[in-house]
C-alpha cells in the first residue's frame, strides 16, 4: 500500500517529467507542425480558395459532412499526419469567402495584410483590456479609432472595437439610455419610463434584437417609413415621435442607417439630425455597411451630416475587407460616457495604483472582460494600402457596380429592382418561361421560386454564391454585393452567364 507521501512524490514527479501531450515542450516539433499547417493554409485556403478555377464551396448534406469530418472527439490523441489531414478537410469543405465568386455576404475577398494581422493577433493571443498585457494594441486601437473618427468629422471623442456591428448598435442604444437615465445602471428597468426608439423599416435586425436584449422590448422600436429607395422619411419620423409621446412613451434614440443591408440605401442624415436636435434625441448612425464610403472623396457625400451623430457603428470587415471581426463603435462624447456606463472597477484587473497611467486600461469601457484584438488587421492593411489605396478600393467597387447595372439593363432576362445607390445591386433573373408574362396573375409567385432553385444549383455545383431575399411585396430577388477588391469585369460577366446557364430550363 502506497502512503500519502509517496503519492505526493509521484505527483510532483509527473509535473517535472515530460509533458503529456505529444508536442508540449518540443519546440522543433511545434515549429514543424505549424510550418506544415501554414503550408496547407497557403495552398488550400489562400491559393485555391481565391482561384476562380476552383470551386467556391463543396456542398455536402449535413449527415454526409458529419461522417466525412469524423467530428466525434475521442479519448486518444491522433498522429500528426492525421491532424494535417483534418486541417485539409476543414478547409476543403468550408466555403471560400475570399473566392472571386463569393457574393453572398457584405464581406468577401482576402486582404493579405489584414490576414497577416489576424495571424499575428491569433499567435499573440492577448486580450485588449489592459496596457499591461496589450501595450501595443491599446495604443494602436486608440490611433485607429482616432483615424475613423476623423473621417466621420470629429477631432475628439471616444470609441471601442466591438464584436460586430450588431453589438456596436446595442452599445449605442445602451449609451443613449444611460446618458438620459444614469440611474438605470444601478436601478435597472425600475429607473425607466416606457422608452421609444426610432428606426426605418430597412434597418438591420440587430436594432430589434438589441431592444429585446437590453430589456427595452421590441415594442419600443417604432418603425419609420422609408421611401421607394429605402431611405428613412424624416417627416414620418416626426409623426412617429409625436405618436409615441401621445401614447405615453419617452423617445430617446433615432437609429439611422448608412448603407442598408438589402437595398444599400443611405438615410438623409442632415434632415434626421435636425429632427433629433429639435426633440433632443440621441442620433446613432448604423454605418456598419456604408461607413467605409467615408474614405472616398467622390462618394462620401452619401453620408453628409454624419458628423452630427452622437454615435456611429462602422464595420471595416465589410467593404474594406479587414476580416471578421472588425467593427468600431465611435462616439462624439468626450465625457468618458463609455466608461461611466459600463465600468465596474474590478480591483484585480484595473488596479488604480499601477506603475503606469491607468487611463490606458481601456477594458472597463466595455461589457466584455477578455476582448479580442481587432485593430491590428485594419492598421496593417491601412499601413500597406494607405488611405489612398483604400479609397481606390471603394471607388472601384462603385465603378464595377455601374458596369453590372449596365449589363443587367442590356441583357434579356435580367431586371433591376431599382437603380442602386451603393454597391448592392438588387435584380431578378427572369427565366425563359416567365419572360413577357408579367401580367399573368401567378407571375410574382412563380418568379419567387426562381432564386431559391438557382441558389441550390449554384451551391451544389460550387460555381458561385449570391444571396436572395423577398422584400416587402417584391418577389425573391438576388442581391449582388461588390465588396471583393479583386473583382474584375470578367467576374461580373461570369455571374450573369452562370445565372443564364443555371436557369435556362426554367
Ligand atoms: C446595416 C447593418 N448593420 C449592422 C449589421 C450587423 O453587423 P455584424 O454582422 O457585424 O453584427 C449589418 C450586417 O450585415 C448590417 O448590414
Amino acid at each position: 500500500m502506497r502512503n500519502g507521501s509517496t503519492l505526493l512524490a509521484d505527483f510532483i514527479l509527473m509535473a517535472a517529467s515530460k509533458p503529456l501531450a505529444a508536442l508540449d515542450g518540443d519546440p522543433m516539433a511545434v515549429e514543424a507542425l505549424l510550418r506544415d499547417v501554414f503550408g496547407i493554409v497557403i495552398d488550400e485556403a489562400i491559393r485555391k480558395g481565391t482561384s476562380a478555377s476552383e470551386k467556391v464551396c463543396e456542398w455536402k448534406e449535413p449527415e454526409e459532412l458529419k461522417q466525412l469530418l469524423d467530428l466525434e472527439l475521442q479519448s486518444q490523441g491522433e498522429s500528426q499526419e492525421q491532424i494535417l489531414e483534418r486541417c485539409r478537410a476543414v478547409i476543403h469543405y468550408s466555403v471560400k469567402t475570399g473566392h472571386p465568386r463569393f457574393f453572398n455576404q457584405l464581406f468577401s475577398g482576402l486582404d493579405p495584410h489584414a490576414l497577416a494581422g489576424r495571424i499575428i493577433t491569433e499567435s499573440l493571443n492577448t486580450s485588449q483590456y489592459t496596457y499591461e498585457i496589450a501595450p501595443v494594441f491599446v495604443l494602436m486601437e486608440e490611433e485607429v479609432l482616432k483615424k475613423l473618427r476623423a473621417l466621420v468629422g470629429w477631432n475628439a471623442g471616444d470609441g471601442v472595437f466591438c464584436p460586430g456591428g450588431s453589438i456596436s448598435n446595442m452599445y449605442a442604444m445602451n449609451l443613449a439610455r444611460y446618458q438620459r437615465y444614469p440611474d438605470c445602471k444601478q436601478r435597472g428597468l425600475r429607473a425607466l419610463p416606457p422608452l421609444a426608439l426610432f428606426t426605418s423599416k430597412e434597418c438591420h435586425y440587430s436594432i430589434s434584437k438589441g431592444a429585446a436584449f437590453l430589456g427595452l422590448g421590441t415594442d419600443s422600436v417604432r418603425v419609420v417609413k422609408a421611401d421607394e429607395r429605402g431611405k428613412m422619411i424624416p417627416e414620418d419620423l416626426e409623426r412617429q415621435i409625436s405618436l409615441a409621446e401621445a401614447e405615453g412613451s419617452v423617445p430617446f434614440l433615432v437609429s439611422a442607417t448608412s448603407g442598408t443591408t438589402v437595398l444599400g440605401a443611405f438615410d438623409p442624415l442632415d434632415a434626421l439630425a435636425d429632427v433629433c436636435q429639435r426633440h433632443r434625441l440621441w442620433l446613432h448612425v448604423d454605418a456598419a455597411w456604408g461607413g467605409s464610403v467615408l474614405l472616398s472623396r467622390t462618394h462620401r457625400h452619401l453620408l453628409d451630416g454624419i458628423q452630427r451623430a452622437d454615435s456611429v457603428a462602422w464595420n471595416p470587415h465589410k467593404l474594406l475587407g479587414a476580416g471578421l471581426q472588425c467593427s468600431a463603435l465611435l462616439l462624439r462624447d468626450t465625457s468618458n460616457l463609455l466608461k461611466r456606463c459600463h465600468g465596474s472597477q474590478a480591483s484585480y484587473l484595473f488596479q488604480q495604483d499601477k506603475f503606469y497611467d491607468v487611463a490606458l486600461d481601456t477594458g472597463d469601457k466595455v461589457v466584455q472582460c477578455g476582448r479580442r484584438v481587432d485593430c491590428l488587421k485594419l492598421w496593417l492593411m491601412w499601413k500597406a494600402q494607405g488611405g489612398q489605396g483604400l479609397e481606390q478600393r471603394v471607388d472601384r467597387a462603385f465603378a464595377l457596380t455601374r458596369y453590372l447595372v449596365e449589363e443587367i439593363k442590356a441583357r434579356e432576362g435580367f431586371e433591376l429592382v431599382m437603380e442602386p445607390e451603393f454597391v448592392n445591386v438588387c435584380f431578378w433573373f427572369v427565366p425563359p418561361s416567365l419572360r413577357g408574362k408579367k401580367e399573368s396573375p401567378d407571375y410574382s409567385q412563380k418568379l419567387s421560386q426562381v432564386a431559391p432553385v438557382l441558389k441550390e444549383r449554384m451551391v451544389k455545383k460550387g460555381s458561385m454564391m449570391i444571396g436572395y431575399q423577398p422584400h416587402g411585396t417584391r418577389a425573391n430577388f438576388f442581391r449582388m454585393v461588390l465588396a471583393n477588391p479583386t473583382l474584375v469585369k470578367a467576374d461580373i460577366d461570369f455571374l450573369l452567364c452562370e445565372l443564364e446557364s443555371l436557369g435556362q430550363d426554367l
